[in-house]
């Protein structure tokens, strides 16, 4: 396990490198976590979750917001700052009113996104008035919703599945948003690593045990363990929390792809 310490050096080169500076020869731990994502010129997608000792990523009741520990948190904020737009599923929007904002740390924010399929966000919701980053709302096209302010909305085709995430992947890049985050909730990251869009999964653990609630990780089912994903790891103390970096193969789609993505472990 590398310890990973960040000084102020390497996180303004690492913000050059986000913005097309040239990598440099390092091999600090910091560097080493953080450039894939930094350095990522063409479309590169990255999972994040934040979860507990057993598993979990929020309590049944929806309570998610101290989860991780600072360190966690401030990683997390470090990822954000290195992407060019972060995802979240509108139960997430719902769950936690979420900012998706950077406070914790310097750099830009991203430009942040909600799959709201079926149209159920009011209007009302915090990163519509905060006066943060620009928002865009991924609707299905048959879908009746409110009017939202200040977000721009795309309306996609769904598909059996809902809304296909490489559609999502391709409206981005015509904005050229091209470094993603998808940063929860479990079923919005399913569909990502079901459909074989992650290059990378950060999974953060936090020790603090919950016992209930939602696991941050639920895939379309598979009957043998020759499925399970099995990612090459490079494993990160980052004081508070400990982080699995998993390089996920691309392109590995799920053979249960167009099958409901189901929510189990709920309680
Ligand atoms: N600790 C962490 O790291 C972390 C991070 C984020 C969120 N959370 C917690 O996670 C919980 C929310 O997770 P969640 O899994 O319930 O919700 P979610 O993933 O935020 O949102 C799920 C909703 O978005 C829809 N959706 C997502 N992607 C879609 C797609 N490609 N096409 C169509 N619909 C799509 C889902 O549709 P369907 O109903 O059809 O599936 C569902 O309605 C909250 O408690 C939140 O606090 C924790």
């Amino acid at each position: 396990m590398r310890s990973m310490e960040i000084t102020e050096t390497t996180w303004e080169r690492l913000l050059a490198l986000s913005r097309g500076a040239a990598d440099i020869a390092a091999s600090d731990a910091a560097y080493g976590l953080y450039s894939p994502i930094a350095g990522a010129r063409g479309q590169f997608v990255l999972a994040q979750v934040g979860q507990s000792l057993c598993g979990r990523i929020a309590t049944p009741a929806g309570d998610a917001r101290v989860i991780s520990g600072p360190d966690g948190l401030a990683h997390l904020h470090r990822c954000r700052a290195l992407v060019d737009a972060v995802i979240v599923g509108v139960g997430t929007v719902r769950a936690d009113d979420p900012k998706l904002s950077v406070r914790m740390v310097k750099g830009p924010a991203p430009v942040r996104v909600v799959v709201d399929c079926h149209a159920v966000l009011e209007g009302d919701e915090s990163l519509f008035h905060d006066g943060g980053a620009p928002v865009i709302v991924f609707r299905g096209a048959n879908a009746r919703g409110r009017a939202l302010p200040t977000a721009e909305v795309i309306d996609l085709e769904p598909k059996a599945c809902g809304l296909d995430p490489q559609d999502i992947l391709d409206a981005l890049a015509r904005r050229n948003l091209l470094r993603v985050l998808v940063e929860g909730g479990a079923r919005t990251i399913a569909r990502f690593i079901d459909a074989g869009l992650v290059d990378r999964l950060h999974v953060a653990i936090s020790p603090i045990i919950i016992g209930s609630g939602p696991s941050g990780i639920i895939l379309s089912p598979i009957e043998r363990l020759a499925g399970a994903h099995r990612p090459v790891t490079e494993v990160y103390s980052l004081g508070s929390d400990i982080l699995f970096d998993c390089r996920l193969e691309r392109g590995r789609a799920s053979d249960r792809q167009g099958q409901e993505v189901r929510v189990a472990n709920q309680a």
